[in-house]
Protein backbone atom coordinates (compact mmCIF):
# COMPACT_ATOMS: atom_id res chain seq x y z
CA UNK A 1 0.00 0.00 0.00
CA UNK A 2 1.22 3.47 -1.15
CA UNK A 3 1.22 5.92 1.90
CA UNK A 4 -2.08 7.74 0.65
CA UNK A 5 -3.17 3.94 1.27
CA UNK A 6 -4.18 3.37 -2.74
CA UNK A 7 -3.16 0.07 -3.81
CA UNK A 8 0.45 0.44 -6.32
CA UNK A 9 -0.26 -1.78 -8.95
CA UNK A 10 1.57 0.26 -12.03
CA UNK A 11 4.99 -0.41 -11.24
CA UNK A 12 5.33 -3.85 -13.36
CA UNK A 13 8.99 -4.17 -14.81
CA UNK A 14 9.51 -5.37 -18.38
CA UNK A 15 10.37 -8.32 -19.22
CA UNK A 16 13.78 -8.85 -19.92
CA UNK A 17 15.31 -11.75 -21.28
CA UNK A 18 18.81 -13.27 -22.76
CA UNK A 19 17.05 -14.78 -25.42
CA UNK A 20 16.62 -12.90 -29.39
CA UNK A 21 13.66 -15.39 -30.48
CA UNK A 22 12.41 -18.15 -30.24
CA UNK A 23 14.64 -20.74 -28.04
CA UNK A 24 17.17 -22.33 -30.35
CA UNK A 25 16.47 -26.00 -28.35
CA UNK A 26 12.36 -25.65 -28.71
CA UNK A 27 11.76 -27.76 -31.41
CA UNK A 28 13.85 -30.13 -29.93
CA UNK A 29 12.48 -30.29 -26.48
CA UNK A 30 8.86 -30.87 -27.52
CA UNK A 31 9.75 -33.19 -30.07
CA UNK A 32 11.23 -35.26 -27.21
CA UNK A 33 8.19 -34.72 -24.81
CA UNK A 34 6.46 -36.07 -28.13
CA UNK A 35 8.05 -39.38 -28.21
CA UNK A 36 8.42 -40.11 -24.62
CA UNK A 37 5.08 -40.81 -22.62
CA UNK A 38 5.52 -38.52 -19.28
CA UNK A 39 5.23 -41.14 -16.66
CA UNK A 40 6.03 -39.23 -13.44
CA UNK A 41 3.68 -40.50 -10.17
CA UNK A 42 0.93 -37.97 -9.55
CA UNK A 43 1.20 -36.04 -5.91
CA UNK A 44 -0.92 -37.20 -3.67
CA UNK A 45 -2.85 -34.07 -2.87
CA UNK A 46 -3.34 -33.35 -6.42
CA UNK A 47 -4.85 -36.78 -6.63
CA UNK A 48 -7.03 -36.01 -3.64
CA UNK A 49 -8.55 -33.10 -4.74
CA UNK A 50 -8.96 -34.51 -7.79
CA UNK A 51 -11.31 -36.81 -7.24
CA UNK A 52 -13.03 -34.09 -5.12
CA UNK A 53 -13.70 -31.75 -8.34
CA UNK A 54 -13.94 -34.70 -10.76
CA UNK A 55 -17.34 -35.80 -8.56
CA UNK A 56 -18.30 -32.09 -9.18
CA UNK A 57 -17.93 -32.20 -12.37
CA UNK A 58 -19.62 -35.50 -13.45
CA UNK A 59 -22.39 -34.32 -11.25
CA UNK A 60 -22.79 -31.42 -13.29
CA UNK A 61 -22.67 -33.30 -16.75
CA UNK A 62 -25.08 -35.41 -15.79
CA UNK A 63 -27.72 -33.08 -15.12
CA UNK A 64 -26.56 -30.63 -17.86
CA UNK A 65 -25.55 -33.03 -20.71
CA UNK A 66 -25.47 -30.10 -22.49
CA UNK A 67 -23.24 -27.51 -20.28
CA UNK A 68 -19.61 -26.14 -20.72
CA UNK A 69 -16.44 -27.26 -18.51
CA UNK A 70 -14.09 -24.39 -18.44
CA UNK A 71 -10.86 -24.66 -17.19
CA UNK A 72 -8.55 -21.77 -16.02
CA UNK A 73 -5.33 -22.76 -15.72
CA UNK A 74 -2.56 -20.79 -12.98
CA UNK A 75 -5.81 -19.16 -11.94
CA UNK A 76 -4.17 -17.23 -8.85
CA UNK A 77 -6.53 -15.43 -6.57
CA UNK A 78 -9.36 -16.66 -9.03
CA UNK A 79 -10.40 -13.02 -9.97
CA UNK A 80 -10.89 -14.97 -13.82
CA UNK A 81 -12.61 -18.01 -12.61
CA UNK A 82 -15.32 -15.85 -10.98
CA UNK A 83 -15.39 -13.41 -13.96
CA UNK A 84 -15.79 -16.20 -16.48
CA UNK A 85 -18.14 -17.73 -14.28
CA UNK A 86 -20.56 -14.84 -13.95
CA UNK A 87 -19.94 -14.47 -18.24
CA UNK A 88 -20.88 -18.36 -18.69
CA UNK A 89 -24.15 -18.90 -16.26
CA UNK A 90 -24.24 -22.35 -18.11
CA UNK A 91 -20.87 -23.45 -17.65
CA UNK A 92 -19.02 -25.30 -14.63
CA UNK A 93 -15.35 -23.27 -14.09
CA UNK A 94 -12.35 -24.87 -12.57
CA UNK A 95 -10.01 -22.46 -11.69
CA UNK A 96 -6.45 -24.38 -10.67
CA UNK A 97 -3.31 -23.09 -8.64
CA UNK A 98 -1.07 -24.93 -7.32
CA UNK A 99 -0.25 -21.91 -4.26
CA UNK A 100 -2.81 -22.69 -1.50
CA UNK A 101 -2.03 -18.96 -0.26
CA UNK A 102 -3.29 -17.63 -3.65
CA UNK A 103 -6.34 -19.99 -3.89
CA UNK A 104 -7.78 -19.37 -0.40
CA UNK A 105 -7.14 -15.55 -0.67
CA UNK A 106 -10.32 -13.16 -1.55
CA UNK A 107 -10.20 -10.96 -4.06
CA UNK A 108 -9.75 -7.71 -2.23
CA UNK A 109 -12.63 -5.24 -3.19
CA UNK A 110 -13.66 -7.13 -6.32
CA UNK A 111 -17.43 -8.33 -5.58
CA UNK A 112 -17.93 -4.81 -5.00
CA UNK A 113 -15.93 -3.58 -8.19
CA UNK A 114 -17.36 -6.55 -10.65
CA UNK A 115 -21.12 -6.39 -9.16
CA UNK A 116 -19.61 -9.90 -9.27
CA UNK A 117 -22.17 -12.62 -8.45
CA UNK A 118 -21.75 -16.53 -9.50
CA UNK A 119 -22.01 -20.07 -8.42
CA UNK A 120 -20.83 -21.74 -11.03
CA UNK A 121 -17.01 -21.97 -9.97
CA UNK A 122 -14.77 -24.20 -8.17
CA UNK A 123 -11.32 -23.52 -6.86
CA UNK A 124 -8.89 -26.25 -6.49
CA UNK A 125 -5.47 -26.02 -5.44
CA UNK A 126 -3.30 -28.41 -7.38
CA UNK A 127 0.05 -29.14 -9.44
CA UNK A 128 -0.92 -28.79 -13.22
CA UNK A 129 1.33 -30.99 -13.86
CA UNK A 130 -0.42 -34.00 -12.73
CA UNK A 131 -3.85 -31.95 -12.85
CA UNK A 132 -3.79 -32.02 -16.63
CA UNK A 133 -2.82 -35.95 -16.78
CA UNK A 134 -5.86 -36.56 -14.58
CA UNK A 135 -8.40 -34.59 -16.55
CA UNK A 136 -7.37 -36.10 -20.05
CA UNK A 137 -7.76 -39.52 -17.96
CA UNK A 138 -11.39 -38.54 -17.09
CA UNK A 139 -11.76 -37.58 -20.67
CA UNK A 140 -13.09 -33.66 -19.28
CA UNK A 141 -15.34 -32.44 -22.05
CA UNK A 142 -13.60 -29.01 -21.60
CA UNK A 143 -14.69 -26.13 -23.91
CA UNK A 144 -12.40 -23.01 -23.00
CA UNK A 145 -9.04 -23.81 -21.65
CA UNK A 146 -7.11 -20.42 -20.27
CA UNK A 147 -4.00 -20.11 -19.00
CA UNK A 148 -3.86 -16.30 -18.17
CA UNK A 149 -0.10 -15.06 -17.58
CA UNK A 150 1.76 -18.33 -16.80
CA UNK A 151 5.10 -17.33 -14.60
CA UNK A 152 7.69 -16.81 -18.07
CA UNK A 153 10.74 -17.82 -16.94
CA UNK A 154 11.82 -15.60 -19.04
CA UNK A 155 16.11 -16.99 -18.71
CA UNK A 156 17.67 -19.13 -21.40
CA UNK A 157 18.25 -21.97 -19.26
CA UNK A 158 14.78 -21.97 -17.66
CA UNK A 159 13.07 -22.83 -21.22
CA UNK A 160 11.55 -26.45 -19.67
CA UNK A 161 9.85 -24.60 -16.75
CA UNK A 162 7.41 -22.79 -19.52
CA UNK A 163 4.39 -24.72 -20.28
CA UNK A 164 5.19 -25.45 -23.93
CA UNK A 165 8.53 -26.59 -22.84
CA UNK A 166 7.25 -28.87 -20.17
CA UNK A 167 6.75 -32.71 -20.36
CA UNK A 168 3.38 -32.21 -19.73
CA UNK A 169 2.67 -30.09 -22.92
CA UNK A 170 1.67 -32.55 -25.12
CA UNK A 171 -1.50 -33.43 -22.78
CA UNK A 172 -2.28 -29.75 -22.23
CA UNK A 173 -2.79 -29.73 -25.38
CA UNK A 174 -5.59 -32.12 -25.87
CA UNK A 175 -7.30 -30.17 -23.76
CA UNK A 176 -9.97 -28.17 -24.63
CA UNK A 177 -12.19 -27.16 -27.86
CA UNK A 178 -10.22 -23.54 -27.58
CA UNK A 179 -7.14 -22.75 -25.46
CA UNK A 180 -6.63 -19.42 -25.04
CA UNK A 181 -3.43 -18.15 -22.89
CA UNK A 182 -2.08 -14.50 -22.51
CA UNK A 183 0.79 -12.89 -21.77
CA UNK A 184 2.89 -9.36 -21.31
CA UNK A 185 6.01 -11.36 -23.08
CA UNK A 186 5.02 -11.55 -26.47
CA UNK A 187 7.65 -14.17 -27.12
CA UNK A 188 6.40 -16.69 -24.63
CA UNK A 189 3.07 -16.88 -27.16
CA UNK A 190 5.25 -17.05 -30.18
CA UNK A 191 7.15 -20.16 -28.84
CA UNK A 192 3.82 -21.92 -27.58
CA UNK A 193 2.62 -21.50 -31.17
CA UNK A 194 5.44 -22.67 -32.69
CA UNK A 195 5.22 -25.49 -29.98
CA UNK A 196 1.65 -26.22 -30.70
CA UNK A 197 2.85 -25.74 -35.02
CA UNK A 198 4.88 -29.69 -34.01
CA UNK A 199 1.21 -30.55 -32.59
CA UNK A 200 -0.39 -29.89 -36.10
CA UNK A 201 -2.16 -26.78 -34.19
CA UNK A 202 -2.02 -23.42 -35.31
CA UNK A 203 -3.28 -20.18 -33.69
CA UNK A 204 -3.31 -16.11 -34.25
CA UNK A 205 -1.52 -13.74 -31.68
CA UNK A 206 -3.49 -10.49 -31.05
CA UNK A 207 -3.39 -7.46 -28.46
CA UNK A 208 -5.80 -7.78 -25.30
CA UNK A 209 -7.69 -4.61 -25.49
CA UNK A 210 -7.96 -2.85 -22.21
CA UNK A 211 -11.83 -3.13 -20.31
CA UNK A 212 -12.39 -1.84 -17.64
CA UNK A 213 -12.08 -4.93 -15.60
CA UNK A 214 -9.01 -6.64 -15.93
CA UNK A 215 -9.95 -10.48 -16.25
CA UNK A 216 -7.21 -10.98 -14.03
CA UNK A 217 -4.79 -9.33 -11.17
CA UNK A 218 -1.40 -10.24 -13.27
CA UNK A 219 -3.36 -8.39 -16.25
CA UNK A 220 -4.13 -5.03 -14.39
CA UNK A 221 -0.47 -5.01 -13.07
CA UNK A 222 0.35 -5.17 -16.55
CA UNK A 223 -2.21 -2.62 -17.97
CA UNK A 224 -1.51 0.18 -15.70
CA UNK A 225 2.26 0.23 -16.15
CA UNK A 226 1.55 0.02 -20.05
CA UNK A 227 2.54 -2.65 -21.09
CA UNK A 228 0.77 -4.39 -24.17
CA UNK A 229 -0.73 -7.64 -22.83
CA UNK A 230 -1.23 -10.61 -26.09
CA UNK A 231 -3.54 -13.30 -26.16
CA UNK A 232 -2.94 -16.47 -28.31
CA UNK A 233 -5.91 -18.81 -29.10
CA UNK A 234 -5.74 -21.72 -30.56
CA UNK A 235 -8.79 -24.11 -31.88
CA UNK A 236 -7.63 -27.64 -30.34
CA UNK A 237 -11.08 -29.44 -31.32
CA UNK A 238 -9.56 -30.95 -34.25
CA UNK A 239 -6.48 -32.58 -32.20
CA UNK A 240 -6.53 -36.05 -31.01
CA UNK A 241 -2.95 -37.46 -29.14
C1 LIG B 1 1.96 -14.97 -12.74
S1 LIG B 1 0.76 -15.80 -11.80
C2 LIG B 1 -0.75 -15.41 -12.69
C3 LIG B 1 -1.98 -15.62 -11.84
C4 LIG B 1 -3.29 -15.19 -12.52
N1 LIG B 1 -3.58 -15.97 -13.69
C5 LIG B 1 -3.26 -13.73 -12.88
O1 LIG B 1 -3.11 -13.41 -14.07
O2 LIG B 1 -3.41 -12.90 -11.96
C6 LIG B 1 1.06 -17.48 -12.26
C7 LIG B 1 0.33 -18.49 -11.41
O3 LIG B 1 0.61 -19.79 -11.90
C8 LIG B 1 0.62 -20.68 -10.79
N2 LIG B 1 1.35 -21.90 -11.18
C9 LIG B 1 2.62 -21.99 -11.63
N3 LIG B 1 2.94 -23.28 -11.87
C10 LIG B 1 1.84 -24.02 -11.56
C11 LIG B 1 1.57 -25.42 -11.59
N4 LIG B 1 2.49 -26.31 -11.97
N5 LIG B 1 0.34 -25.83 -11.22
C12 LIG B 1 -0.60 -24.94 -10.82
N6 LIG B 1 -0.39 -23.61 -10.76
C13 LIG B 1 0.81 -23.14 -11.13
C14 LIG B 1 1.31 -19.88 -9.70
O4 LIG B 1 1.04 -20.38 -8.41
C15 LIG B 1 0.73 -18.48 -9.94
O5 LIG B 1 -0.42 -18.25 -9.15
Amino acid sequence: MSDNNKKVIGDSKVIITNQNGIHEKLGDIVEKHFNHIFQKPYQEHTKTAFDAVNEIVQQFLLNNPEGDVILDSCCGVGQSTRLLAQQNPQALVIGVDKSAHRIERNVEGFNDVAGYHAENYHLVRADLNDFYRLVKAENWPVAKHYILYPNPWPKSKHVKRRWHGSAVFPTLITIGDKLILRSNWRLYLEEFQFAADIAGLTGDISKVEKQALALTPFEAKYQASDQQCWQLVIQTACYSS
